[in-house]
């Protein structure tokens, strides 16, 4: 794909408020673990910028999605010469099992996966942790006996180190009483489970906000390192700051008459003689077309997005003449990424994950 450096739209994030979130986050679990979560890209932050300042504050402990994601953070490790930890949540293909480092942990959430490795023939040492359902029911050993199982299987193979046990909670957000309940579920198997975890996690963003997971020695923030995930309210309670802000430019601005319509499908009419800017990002950039009707903000002024959002540019109504070339926030300290969440009817996690990598990323340290 051709690089992203020469149209007058990009993605902005901010490295020291990427570092108030996690500094936020390890001050209330000061004896835990932090493992990062660095899963596509970095949530679309940019993964080697990301995981370069979380390595530089002294990060060692790092979870990503799969092997793609595992082999390119190594890259970055082995570039700075760190040593650092990578957690990988998805399954690993049994032909792939060679390419795992042993600083790398598997994630063992199936007992038919284990049995299956255990025929298989590979000869580098697996560290793992074990991944409880404790009522996500997504990934994960589902009953205390096939947790049993599993890790006596494990146990039984010297190629396998069981260094860690983990679960993931479904509500964290929203339900207290249900998070409990799972937390409570994790703490039972790990009760009957006759084995000392070097590695015990639950907590996700809103999970660690919670004073739920006393088991746990570790917890796997994603969302709130990035300033997304958690309630409005508790964003100034915590101090955590969004760190990305998403800015473009007004490419061209000119006037229209009343009656006149705007856009594909001319689903815009002006209502009196109106001017308008043109601004160069679109749905192919991931900026949907469900942001019709939303504002952005330019120079004091909230303006509306008119017309349907094309490929590569959309237009807004302006208060009157502005000049080109002038800076347009999608989002950023005027628009929380929240509120354009609600608007588009959807959560913040999708909006920066939607955002392409045709658009720009630039870093403020
Ligand atoms: C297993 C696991 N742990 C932790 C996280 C981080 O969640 P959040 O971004 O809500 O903190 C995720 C993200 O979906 C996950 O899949």
């Amino acid at each position: 794909m051709a690089e992203a450096i020469h149209r007058p739209t990009w993605l902005e994030i901010d490295l020291q408020a990427l570092l108030n979130n996690v500094n936020t986050v390890q001050s209330f679990h000061r004896e835990r673990t932090i493992w990062p979560v660095l899963k596509a890209n970095a949530y679309h932050h940019g993964v080697g910028p990301i995981a370069q300042t979380l390595i530089d504050a002294g990060i060692s402990h790092f979870s990503v999605s799969n092997l793609d994601e595992a082999i390119e953070l190594q890259q970055i490790f082995d570039t700075h010469k760190i040593d650092a930890t990578i957690l990988i949540f998805g399954d690993v293909l049994y032909e792939n099992i060679a390419l795992v480092r042993s600083n790398w942990c598997l994630t063992m959430s199936q007992l038919e996966w284990i049995k299956g490795a255990k025929e298989y023939d590979f000869s580098n040492q697996l560290h793992v942790h074990l991944e409880v359902d404790s009522g996500m029911h997504r990934r994960g050993l589902q009953t205390l006996e096939e947790t049993k199982v599993a890790l006596a299987e494990l146990l039984s193979d010297e190629r396998f180190v069981v260094d860690g046990i983990y679960t993931h909670f479904a509500v964290a957000d929203t339900d207290v009483a249900g998070t409990e309940q799972q937390a409570a579920y994790f703490r039972d198997i790990l009760h009957h489970l006759d084995y000392e975890f070097t590695h015990v996690h639950c907590a996700n963003s809103n999970g660690a906000l919670l004073d739920v997971s006393k088991e746990c020695n570790g917890l796997r923030p994603g969302a709130i390192i990035y300033g997304i995930g958690i309630h409005p309210e508790d964003y100034q309670q915590y101090g955590i700051r969004q760190i990305a802000s998403l800015y473009s430019s007004l490419v061209e601005v000119k006037q229209i008459k009343k009656g006149e319509h705007v856009g594909y499908g001319w689903s815009y009419q002006a209502g009196q003689d109106e001017w308008i800017g043109i601004i160069p990002i679109g749905y192919a950039d991931g900026w949907v077309l469900g942001n019709q009707g939303r504002s952005v903000y330019i120079d004091g002024h909230y303006c509306e997005i008119i017309g349907r959002v094309c490929m590569d540019q959309m237009m807004v109504r302006l208060p009157g003449l502005m000049p080109a070339g002038v800076t347009v926030e999608l989002f950023g300290s005027h628009i929380p990424l929240y509120q354009v969440a609600q608007e588009l009817g959807t959560i913040d996690y999708e909006v920066v994950c939607l955002l392409d990598e045709r658009i720009m990323r630039t870093y403020i340290k």
